[in-house]
């Protein structure tokens, strides 16, 4: 099995390094911090006892899986020796390609460079380094463990066997890869934020309230969760800020983010990781409990 790197331990990067690990390959986790590195472990952990509580894994392929995540606080010397690295540090142009940068300098000359962006342009991602032909997207869809999509995002110099590397890799994890464009939002955001947004235009206007928004979409469109629930999940500053790269990539006016949206990023009302945004959460039920802001 190639080895492969996995830079940033934060949600999605904990969930590809469970993923890969759980299918055979051996994951160097890099991250800047041992603490943030050693929570990622601790989640890994709790993570893979969900798939073992329900029979989907044994206790020895947890043990297995746990065995092959090894943690690096260094890029240069997690890299070492991998043929894949799939980046999933914060979504932060410059960050990100500062880390290309070092990807380049520091993996073997062979190595495809993969990033998790969920709308940063993998063009200009691949622009920063010396290989653009073996940078692309991967855009895995939170929890990693559960979801089947992965977005496999060609950049404008991005080669067919890159990509049909990575449709391969991405098939041995168990998922199903789409391939698509580099273009604002690839496909994935580009059609969930408009929906998100129009939600959130809804709940503005008055047309109804949280409740019967996300009841309508997830019981008429048998939708897992309600748009605006969904946008608690993901974060209303990460759904802001991808609608800003499609308002501003695209240039539409069809995608100007709500100002209802842009007023609780201000207010630092970010949904699930802040303990409110559409709804209250961090109660400690697993009931949906409506923001007081947006009760009846
Ligand atoms: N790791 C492993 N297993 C997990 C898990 C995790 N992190 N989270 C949930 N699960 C498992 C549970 O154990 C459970 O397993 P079984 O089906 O075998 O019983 C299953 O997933 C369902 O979980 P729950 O019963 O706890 O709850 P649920 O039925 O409400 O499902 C959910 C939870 C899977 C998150 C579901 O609500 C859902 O699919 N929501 C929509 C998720 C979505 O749209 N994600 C994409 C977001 S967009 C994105 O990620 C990309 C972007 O760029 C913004």
């Amino acid at each position: 099995m190639m080895n492969v790197a996995v830079i940033g331990s934060g949600t999605m990067g904990n969930g590809i390094a469970h993923v890969f690990a759980q299918h055979g390959f051996p994951v160097s986790l890099i991250d800047i911090s041992q603490p943030a590195l050693d929570k990622a472990l601790g989640t890994i952990g709790k993570n893979l006892d969900r798939q073992v509580a329900k029979g989907s894994l044994s206790e020895d392929d947890k043990a297995a899986t746990l065995g092959r995540i090894t943690t690096f606080t260094s890029i240069a010397e997690g890299v070492r020796g991998v043929e894949l690295v799939v980046e999933a540090a914060t979504e932060n142009v410059d960050l990100k390609l500062q880390i290309f940068r070092d990807l380049d300098q520091h993996a073997p000359e062979g190595a495809i460079l993969a990033s998790n962006t969920s709308s940063i342009s993998i063009t200009k991602i691949a622009a920063v380094t010396k290989r653009a032909d073996k940078v692309i997207g991967m855009h895995f869809m939170n929890p990693v463990p559960v979801m089947k999509l992965v977005e496999v995002i060609r950049g404008y110099a991005t080669s067919d066997e890159v990509t049909s590397r990575i449709m391969e890799i991405s098939r041995q994890l168990g998922k199903t890869p789409t391939e698509v464009n580099d273009y604002p939002g690839f496909v994935a955001n580009r059609i969930l934020m408009p929906m998100i947004n129009e939600a959130i235009i809804t709940l503005f206007e008055g047309v109804a309230g949280v409740e019967e928004i996300d009841t309508v979409m997830k019981l008429g469109m048998a939708h897992p969760m309600g748009p605006l629930q969904l946008a608690d999940f993901i974060g209303l500053d990460v759904c802001l800020a991808i609608l800003r790269v499609l308002h501003e990539g695209l240039g539409n006016p069809k995608y100007a983010p709500c100002p209802l949206l842009v007023n609780m990023v201000m207010a630092g009302r970010l949904g699930v990781k802040s303990g409110e945004g559409f709804y209250s959460w961090g109660h400690g039920t697993k009931d949906l409990i409506v923001a007081d802001r947006f009760k009846k």
